[in-house]
C-alpha cells in the first residue's frame, strides 16, 4: 500500500548540509533559542571527514585577499575558546593544538616565493620570523637538508576536523537540534519566500527559514530560484594519512607546508601519532576518485621535503571537495530570495572560518546585520538566468577510500 509522505513539524531554521559549516550554525542558531532541523544523510561528514585542519590564516595568504584575511585571522583567534566552549558543550575532544607552523624552501625559486610572502605578511603586519634553512631544520630535525630556508608562523595552528565534526554534531544533539537524515530534494517556496525544504522520501519540513550550507552542493538544490543559487564548484583535494608509530615519534613537532616545483604540499602532525598529508587541487567536478598521480604527486613532494615519511605506515587516501567560490572568500547571508539563507563557498578555509560563520550566521538568522559579514554577502554575485550548474546526482559524492579499515592508533 502507497503511504502517503507525512507532513513534519515547522521549524525556526532548517538547514540544509549537516557538514561543520551547517553544524556549527544549527548549534549557534539553537542556542538562541530558535528550533533548529538539520537535512543531511550522513551528519558530521562531507569535506571535514577529509580535510587536513590547519588554521592557516597567515601561512596560506594570498594576494588580493586581504578581506578575507581579516575574516580568518578573526576566525582563528576565536579558536581556542570556541573549542574550549564546544568541548564542554559536547563532553568530547577537538584535537585543537596551538603548535605553530614552518612554512620551508626547497630551491632558489621556492626561496624567492617565499621572501616575497614574508614581505607580504610583514607589511600586513603579520606575524611570521624568516629563518635560515640550518635554523629550520633544528626546529624539525626530519626536514630535508637540502631546505634552503623558511618562515615559522607561531600563530597558525590545527584542529582535528574529525573530531571536531564529532563533537560540533554531539553539541547540537544536545542543544535540541533535530536530524533528519536524508537529502534535501527541493527546496518549497510559498509567495515568493523560502518555507521549508521537501526531503527525499517527500515528507515537506516547513520552516521560517532556510540555510545552504551544503558545500559544493550548494547550488544544486531544486527549486531555488537562480539569481538566489550560490556559485559555488568543486575543488577536489586528495589527501593520505599515515601513522608515526612509538619509535619514530615525534616525527615533526608542529605543521610543516612548502612549495614543491609550484605545488603545495603540507604534513599535519597530531598529538595522537596521524599524520596527515596534503592535498591536490583539482578542477574536475564532482569527483572524489583517488587517482595514483595524486597519490604520487602527495609522496614525492612530501618525500622530498621530509624523506624518513617513506618509513610511515600509509592509513588512508582519500579525496574530498572544498567549496570553491569565485573570489575565493565564503558567501554568509541572505540569498536575493527572502527565508533563503546561504554559509557556504568557504573553499581553503572552510574549518578554519567555522567558529565565525556560527557566529555570524545566528546573528543573521536572528535579523542582524553583523558589519563583519557584509563583504561576503551572496549579494555580491549576481546570477544570470539560465546558468544553473549542471546537478552531478541526486546524493551526495562519498569521499572514495583507497585502504580501508586500517586501524589508526
Ligand atoms: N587549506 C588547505 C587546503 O584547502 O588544502
Amino acid at each position: 500500500m502507497h503511504t502517503k509522505p507525512r507532513a513534519r513539524r515547522g521549524r525556526d531554521v532548517l538547514v540544509v548540509g549537516g557538514g561543520v559549516v551547517g553544524l556549527v550554525t544549527a548549534w549557534r542558531c539553537a542556542q538562541r533559542g530558535l528550533s533548529v532541523a538539520v537535512a543531511d544523510p550522513e551528519p558530521g561528514r562531507g569535506a571535514a571527514h577529509v580535510a587536513a585542519g590547519m588554521l592557516a590564516a597567515v601561512t596560506e595568504l594570498q594576494y588580493g585577499e586581504q578581506t578575507l584575511l581579516g575574516l580568518n585571522l578573526a576566525s582563528a583567534r576565536r579558536y581556542p575558546s570556541f573549542t574550549e566552549e564546544l568541548e564542554d558543550a559536547s563532553g568530547l575532544p577537538t584535537g585543537y593544538r596551538a603548535c605553530g607552523t614552518l612554512a620551508v624552501a626547497l630551491d632558489a625559486d621556492d626561496r624567492a616565493e617565499l621572501r616575497e610572502l614574508h614581505a607580504f605578511q610583514s607589511a600586513l603586519g603579520l606575524e611570521s620570523v624568516w629563518l635560515t634553512g640550518r635554523e629550520c631544520r633544528r626546529l624539525e630535525p626530519m626536514l630535508a637538508p637540502g631546505v634552503r630556508g623558511g618562515l615559522r608562523v607561531e600563530g597558525d595552528h590545527q584542529v582535528d576536523p574529525r573530531r571536531l565534526a564529532a563533537a560540533l554534531l554531539r553539541a547540537c544533539e544536545r542543544a535540541g537540534v533535530d536530524f533528519l537524515r536524508q537529502p534535501a530534494g527541493r527546496l518549497s517556496v510559498v509567495a515568493d519566500r523560502a518555507a521549508g525544504v521537501v526531503l527525499a522520501d517527500g515528507s515537506a519540513v516547513p520552516a521560517g527559514q532556510v540555510v545552504l550550507a551544503a558545500g559544493c552542493r550548494s547550488g544544486l538544490l531544486e527549486g531555488v530560484p537562480e539569481e538566489a543559487l550560490p556559485p559555488v564548484r568543486p575543488v577536489k583535494g586528495q589527501v593520505l594519512r599515515l601513522r608515526v608509530p612509538a619509535p619514530f615519534a615525534p616525527f615533526l613537532s608542529r605543521t610543516v607546508r612548502a612549495v614543491v616545483r609550484g605545488g603545495h604540499v603540507y604534513l599535519v602532525p597530531r598529538e595522537n601519532g596521524e599524520l596527515v598529508v596534503g592535498a591536490t587541487t583539482e578542477e574536475t567536478g564532482h569527483d572524489t576518485a583517488v587517482t595514483a598521480g595524486g597519490v604520487y604527486e602527495l609522496l614525492r613532494d612530501a618525500h622530498e621535503l621530509v624523506p624518513g615519511i617513506t618509513e610511515l605506515p600509509l592509513t588512508e587516501a582519500l579525496a574530498g571537495l572544498r567549496p570553491g567560490s569565485p573570489d575565493n572568500a565564503p558567501l554568509l547571508g541572505r540569498t536575493a530570495l527572502p527565508g533563503l539563507l546561504a554559509a557556504t563557498g568557504h573553499h581553503r578555509n572552510g574549518i578554519l572560518l567555522t567558529p565565525v560563520t556560527g557566529d555570524l550566521m545566528a546573528e543573521i538568522v536572528t535579523g542582524g546585520d553583523p558589519e563583519q559579514a557584509l563583504p561576503f554577502s551572496p549579494a555580491r554575485f549576481s546570477r544570470a538566468p539560465g546558468t544553473r550548474p549542471e546537478a552531478p546526482g541526486t546524493r551526495p559524492e562519498e569521499p572514495h577510500t583507497l585502504t580501508e579499515g586500517v586501524p589508526s592508533r
